[in-house]
């Protein structure tokens, strides 16, 4: 392999040529603002950038700060969060403005022992921040690093993350660590892409074992473990008004404090009444498990459950998870 400068300079020399412009980006340096950074990180985790996008402009514009997130009470919050999934994440950014603005003078701090007492703040986020706001030596690792990585250096074995964070952390720039990173994220999302990868305009090319030897739509071999299939019963309660029963989940497991229409797995009615089976059914992939659920239907008086009755009209004042809105879509339609 060359010199390991030279390389890095390929890159961020193609990136300030190609970089995407991004609302959490600054190119050129590290970015002004440490709590954007943040945010967009934790949305990053687990999220598409097309996706963030959206929710990031909406987030900032109605929490434009630490302080102002800080205020803002947990519904709230949880709403602004709606659809991204994994809402501890949600919590966790919460909790932590507050501690933040409390403990820390609301200022992030700049130093990696201390960003990692945070609540939600782990490795990955603290690297991030580390580098793309303060522009400190930090390696940064995404799945598009992983790829970009493994081709680089025509790793075709299983993909080891400590193995190539190693290999990530040498190749890190000393004097430009945020361009760095942002580079080579770019790279694996818009040149060297999970199939078809555009090798004649990577400016890594040269270096690259994976095209030298054809390989680079084999690599990298991940192995996934098969996705469980679950099924389950969701309870449409209706009354005379033609609003819908709801509540909120429980503080804790799988989407807990949103609010849903009462499911379960097992085929039992929740109390006696006149239910209809139906036709209709929506599914969703959670990280571990596919879930298909079966809308069962009945119109009542009152419920003998925890919750209220909110015509649809009010949905849009309660946090659903993804699940639910799609369970609201076949409801209404
Ligand atoms: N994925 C994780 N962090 C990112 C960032 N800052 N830009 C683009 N994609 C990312």
């Amino acid at each position: 392999m060359k010199n390991k400068k030279e390389i890095s300079k390929k890159l961020i020399d193609w990136y300030y040529q190609n970089a995407r412009s991004l609302p959490w980006r600054t190119i050129g340096g590290a970015h002004f603002d440490p709590y954007q950074v943040w945010i967009s990180e934790i949305m990053l985790q687990q999220t598409t950038v097309k996706t963030v996008e959206g929710y990031f402009l909406k987030w900032i514009t109605r929490f434009p700060n630490l302080k102002t997130l800080a205020d803002a009470n947990i519904e709230e919050v949880l709403l602004y969060w709606q659809g991204l999934g994994y809402y501890t994440r949600a919590r966790k950014i919460h909790e932590c403005a507050k501690v933040l603005q409390e403990k820390y003078q609301g200022q992030f701090p700049k130093d990696r022992k201390e960003l990692l007492k945070l609540p939600g703040i782990g490795p990955y986020s603290a690297s991030s921040i580390l580098a793309f706001a303060f522009n400190q030596k930090e390696t940064v690792m995404d799945g598009n690093v992983i790829r970009v990585l493994s081709r680089l250096y025509g790793i075709e074995t299983a993909v080891d993350k400590n193995k190539i964070f190693e290999l990530a952390e040498q190749l890190t720039d000393d004097e430009k660590p945020a361009d760095y990173a942002s580079a080579i994220m770019d790279l694996g999302a818009t040149v060297c892409s999970p199939s078809n990868a555009k090798c004649l305009l990577c400016p890594w090319q040269e270096f690259c074992v994976a095209k030298q030897k054809g390989i680079q739509d084999k690599i990298p071999l991940i192995q996934k473990p098969e996705k469980k299939i679950f099924e389950g019963y969701v309870h449409i309660i209706k009354d005379e008004k033609g609003r819908f029963f709801i509540q909120k989940r429980e503080e804790k497991g799988l989407l807990h404090g949103l609010y849903e229409f009462p499911w379960q797995k097992e085929k039992t009615f929740l109390f006696e009444s006149d239910w209809k089976e139906t036709k209709k059914r929506v599914s969703h992939t959670f990280t571990h498990f596919h879930l298909t659920l079966h809308l069962i239907e009945t119109t009542v008086k009152t419920v003998p459950l925890n919750g209220a009755f909110v015509s649809p009209d009010d949905f849009s004042k309660y946090p659903f998870s993804t699940l639910m809105k799609k369970v609201i879509h076949q409801v209404l339609n």
